[in-house]
């Protein structure tokens, strides 16, 4: 299985499972930004040399400097950290809360962290029928539902993605803003809302600067894919933010890291780049999808969960050990909480490599039909 590690984007688990040679994959099977990464991350690796034999900045000042500049919100309301992975276990462990409230499906990691710190996961369970949203109707149940078990006020910690991974849904802020008002803790991971254009409107990062129960975790290596270095961001009140430093290893976040998420902050012509091909190859690679049957649950985010139609002969996994002996990785998402073993993720990936894509789906289900027909044909032979 290639997400052995819990994860998409492991080549070298395909290779032992394909063959192939682990630089031969396509992947779609991890949502990175395949315009990345931005041209100034090679001039910085080239003069990193230098920096390698001197400790980290440990307290990250000029990446906080560029990213209050961004974000428009002070410096005190950010902690940088190794990737959006360390800053969610950081902010669970930080609250210790006796449940954690977590959509399903959801990404992995936000049970983990759950775990990790000991709380009980009461999980909210998103409807196909609703296309995976999180709608006010389920977290007002959600809510009523902890309290009737007696969990009270500020006790839980609800851990929201936005856009939610696999589904790609927004959560609406007003959502959590009705949270918060009745004295619940949000934590909402923004790992992909950069990819979002008006992120304005659903981005709740500024209302984290200013609102001691909501935490906004970010990731940077998805839009400017930097995965191997790991680097993300919270944004928080002072208070929050100087619990989590407290908490937070020291140099967390190495020199190369805070160096190059610098640079990419300035590189305004990647950011427009990457929306404008966004745009275009969404909906055109969830109009493929739909053309041979596939179901598209069309998110906002730079991937796309979508289920096989029944009697195409394939699950997930099958159609996932197919197309990989082809050199073609997708995820298959029947690992998440809540989804059967028809659903598949794909990252939106360059025109060409989204239409070998397609190319491969229609191949696999072509094959399938031509092997029924055949099957059925001798069966009615004498
Ligand atoms: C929803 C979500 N949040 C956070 C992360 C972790 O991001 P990072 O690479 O910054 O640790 C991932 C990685 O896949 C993710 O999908």
């Amino acid at each position: 299985m290639l997400e052995r590690f819990g994860h998409g984007g492991d080549l070298l688990t395909a290779q032992e499972l394909y063959g192939l040679e682990a630089s031969r994959y396509v992947d779609f099977s991890a949502n990175m930004n395949p315009l990345g990464p931005p041209p100034c991350v090679a001039g910085l690796l080239r003069s990193y040399a230098d920096a390698i034999g001197r400790y980290p900045d440990p307290a990250s000042r000029r990446l906080l400097r560029k990213l209050s500049q961004v974000h428009g919100i002070d410096e005190r309301c950010l902690i940088p950290g190794n990737g959006a992975a360390e800053l969610i276990e950081l902010t669970v462990r930080l609250f210790a809360p006796s449940v954690t409230v977590i959509a399903a499906p959801s990404f992995a990691e936000y049970a983990d962290a759950a775990r990790k710190a000991g709380s009980r996961i009461a999980a909210m369970r998103l409807r196909r029928e609703n296309g995976f949203a999180l709608t006010p109707e389920l977290a007002r149940q959600s809510l009523e539902k902890l309290r009737a078990e007696g969990v009270r006020q500020g006790e839980a910690l609800w851990l929201l993605g936005s856009p939610n991974n696999p589904t790609g849904r927004l959560c609406d802020p007003a959502i959590v803003r009705w949270l918060t008002a009745q004295g619940e803790r949000v934590v909402v991971d923004e790992a992909f809302m950069d990819f979002i254009p008006e992120e304005g409107r659903f981005s709740v990062l500024r209302d984290a600067a200013a609102d001691e129960r909501i935490v906004v975790i970010r990731s940077m290596t998805k839009f400017y894919a930097i995965p191997g270095i790991r680097l993300g961001y919270a944004a928080a009140a002072p208070e929050t933010i100087g619990r989590l430093k407290a908490l937070q290893t020291p140099w967390s976040v190495n020199s190369l890291a805070q160096q190059i998420g610098e640079a990419v902050l300035e590189d305004e012509g990647f950011r427009s780049r990457t929306l404008r091909w966004l745009a275009e190859e969404r909906g055109r690679l969830a109009e493929g999808l739909k053309a041979p049957g596939f179901e598209v649950f069309d998110g906002a985010a730079n991937y796309l969960l979508f289920s096989i139609p029944a009697g195409s002969g394939f699950t997930a996994s099958s159609l996932q050990r197919r197309l990989g002996a082809g050199g073609v990785l997708i995820r298959d998402a029947s690992r998440f909480e809540e989804l059967d073993e028809s659903f598949c993720r794909v990252a939106v990936r360059l025109r060409r490599d989204n239409e070998r894509l397609l190319e491969e789906l229609e191949a696999a289900l072509k094959s399938h039909a031509e092997e029924r027909q055949r099957s059925g044909r001798d069966e009615r032979k004498p």
